[in-house]
């Protein structure tokens, strides 16, 4: 059960809306990602996105908004129904299956497009949702970013940090010293052994300039002050918005917090990320961990 929250207005409402930033390039990942959605590519069974929904229906979420862009119709066509499909395999007896392809989206929950017309950066995706969230606090989720959260999904373990502290929170974990130009780094003042007050938030500073190793990766939940904030913030690092320069204005008006969140992440917007995800979830897969295991050991051990 979610427990009402305060909008900027005061007024009381639940975070029930996930914005999932798709309109990127992917340019890491070129060619697949030439005509494909990076967030489409497959870890074992199942796109990238449809691990990001799961984790947030896995934490209350019913709203679901993809900020995309003209490259991206396959993710709306993997949400969507498909009766072509859905016909050929109720008429072979194929329930399984049928079962399979209608659950990617639960009775529920609901998903809404919304165009970034050009890749102006992730501060700016996340500013195209304001529309379809107005005035409440609300979780954002980067796909690539793929999270086997511990006890809960990750996002699940954040609202439940929301619920407790009511301002905004960014999902953080410690990474290599020489890894910080590829992260926004935080300077935070440790609460607890998985919280801390943000004081200083940089995008991807080098690592003789970064304030810590405490890198801020794919999750989010933000009060709507942010849109404010977002509409004023110039272009930062590469010439992008960026969503973290908003949240350096944000912390000086709000209290923000840095959440470790239990569980392992993998950096799919990288091949090898995406590769040690590979492996890993075909070794815990139901149908395929045991031959998968030995392959591996008949071949590489
Ligand atoms: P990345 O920095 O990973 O960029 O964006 P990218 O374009 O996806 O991938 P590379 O670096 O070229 O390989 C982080 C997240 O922000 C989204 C991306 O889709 C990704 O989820 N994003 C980025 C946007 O939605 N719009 C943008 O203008 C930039």
């Amino acid at each position: 059960m979610s427990i009402p929250q305060f909008t900027t207005q005061g007024v009381y409402v639940n975070v029930s809306k996930a914005v999932f930033p798709v309109a990127g390039m992917g340019t890491r990942f070129l060619p697949a990602t030439k005509a494909n959605p990076k967030e489409m590519l497959p870890i074992v069974d199942k796109p990238l996105i449809q691990y990001a929904v799961e984790e947030a229906i896995a934490a209350g979420i019913t709203e679901m908004i993809f900020v995309t862009s003209s490259a991206k119709r396959a993710i709306e066509d993997h949400f969507d129904k498909n009766y072509e499909l859905e016909a050929e395999l109720e008429k072979k007896g194929k329930s399984e299956l049928l079962e399979l392809v209608r659950s990617v989206l639960p009775a529920g929950v609901s998903c809404a497009y919304v165009r970034q017309p050009e890749a102006l950066g992730l501060g700016h995706a996340v500013l195209c949702a304001k529309p379809l969230i107005k005035d409440e606090p609300f979780a954002v989720i980067l796909a690539d970013d793929l999270i086997d959260g511990y006890g809960g999904s990750a996002m699940a373990q954040m609202v439940e940090m929301y619920t407790a502290h009511q301002c905004s929170l960014l999902g953080v974990e410690e990474v290599a010293a020489e890894d910080t130009d590829k992260y926004g780094i935080v300077k935070a003042v440790p609460m607890d052994e998985r919280l801390s007050r943000v004081e200083r938030i940089v995008e991807k500073p080098k690592p003789a300039e970064a304030p810590s190793t405490l890198a801020v990766v794919g999750r989010y939940i933000l009060t709507p002050r942010i849109f404010e904030l977002l509409e004023t913030t110039g272009r930062g690092a590469g010439g992008e918005i960026q969503l973290t320069d908003a949240i350096a204005a944000l912390l000086r008006e709000e209290p923000v917090l840095g959440y470790r969140f239990s569980g392992r992440r993998y950096d799919c917007g990288s091949k090898l990320g995406y590769l040690e995800a590979t492996v890993e979830f075909a070794l815990k897969h139901p149908e395929l961990s045991d031959e998968f295991r030995s392959y591996l050991k008949r071949n590489f051990c």
